[in-house]
């Protein structure tokens, strides 16, 4: 098959390509490489990309681009480029968020329908908003608790609009929190394996009882094109969670424990748009695609450490 994957120098548009790549396809791979986190992290990525046969990176804005030529052809569009982090879209902030994840999804959107391309996987989260304690399913209200999440809901309801409409197959993963080798440098994860290997205090935003529901990015990689190939019928919107929500106190618990080093925490306000707790229902992508997480959070976590620290 031939793929255009959107975001391919970030963090899961990386793994998503990787693993279509192994699998034989050939994958067009656009990014911007947008400084939110130091593109020359974004660059590596999309440069060890293309070291495969199968790939052609492709630079440009989706928000500012002509994208009928970029799609055209294409047996699935897997749109992962996104202005990530809730905890930044605040205040003026939120411009960029707009243009970036509701606008030019919005493009995208166009030029698939216009084009024809037969699927066009869309990359979503943090819509659900403050819920406590509960499994959330698909079917839960969406309340988002940050203007990122408010964007993203926007981008969702761009795509069962533009869907019936138009005859285009859309599909959304709600993934959460993903975590793994290569994660975003902003993310909780990678902060506090870097600040602990360091010696340094790890920032701790609140009372770290908040608890996330961690998800390895290679399951949420095989959930991705599990959805470009599977054939769902609407509402194809999927949860793609770990399935073992974990409280960021344990987490750390975790990252002192295969870092080897003592833990000092230095504690921090509870940040604006911090959910308290995500637990995502995955009977549904279990049933429609397939799919279950495969890796623990104590491998995960593992391998991720590994990896960041220059092990592997
Ligand atoms: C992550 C992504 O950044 C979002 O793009 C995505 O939409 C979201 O997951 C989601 O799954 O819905 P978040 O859960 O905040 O957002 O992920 P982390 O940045 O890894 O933070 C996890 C927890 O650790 C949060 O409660 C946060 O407050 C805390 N944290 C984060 C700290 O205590 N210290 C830090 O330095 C960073």
């Amino acid at each position: 098959m031939r793929y255009v994957v959107t975001g391919v120098g970030g963090f899961v548009g990386a793994h998503v390509c990787e693993a279509l790549l192994e699998r034989c396809h050939e994958v067009d791979g656009v990014d911007a490489f947008t400084d939110y986190y130091d593109p020359s992290i974004k660059r590596a990525n999309a440069a060890r990309l293309a070291r495969h046969d199968g790939f052609q990176g492709l630079e440009l804005d989706l928000a500012g681009s002509d994208l009928d030529d970029v799609v055209a052809g294409a047996d699935a569009v897997i749109h992962l480029a996104t202005q990530p982090g809730v905890r930044l879209s605040w205040s003026e902030g939120l411009a960029v968020y707009v243009e970036r994840n509701i606008s030019a999804s919005q493009r995208l959107l166009e030029a698939a329908r216009r084009t024809r391309v037969p699927r066009l996987v869309l990359a979503s989260s943090s819509v659900y908003g403050n819920a406590t304690g509960q499994t959330i399913g698909e079917d839960a209200p969406t309340r988002p608790f940050s203007p990122y999440g408010a964007t993203k809901l926007a981008m969702e309801h761009l795509a069962s609009a533009y869907g019936p409409n138009w005859g285009l197959s859309t599909v959304v993963l709600r993934y959460f929190t993903l975590y793994g080798p290569g994660q975003r440098p902003d993310m909780a994860l990678h902060r506090f394996i870097a600040a602990v290997a360091a010696g340094r205090p790890v920032p701790l935003y609140g009372d770290g009882e908040q608890v996330r529901d961690f998800t390895y990015v290679s399951d949420a990689a095989a959930a991705t094109f599990a959805a470009a190939e599977a054939d769902v019928a609407p509402p194809s919107v999927f949860n793609v969670a770990g399935g073992s929500p974990t409280t960021v106190n344990d987490l750390l618990g975790l990252v002192a424990e295969h870092v080897g080093r003592p833990l000092i925490t230095r504690h921090l306000p509870a940040q604006a748009g911090d959910v308290r707790a995500t637990h995502g229902a995955t009977a549904r992508a279990r049933r429609e695609l397939g799919w279950q997480a495969e890796v623990s959070l104590d491998d995960g976590v593992k391998l991720q450490v590994v990896h960041q620290l220059g092990g592997g």
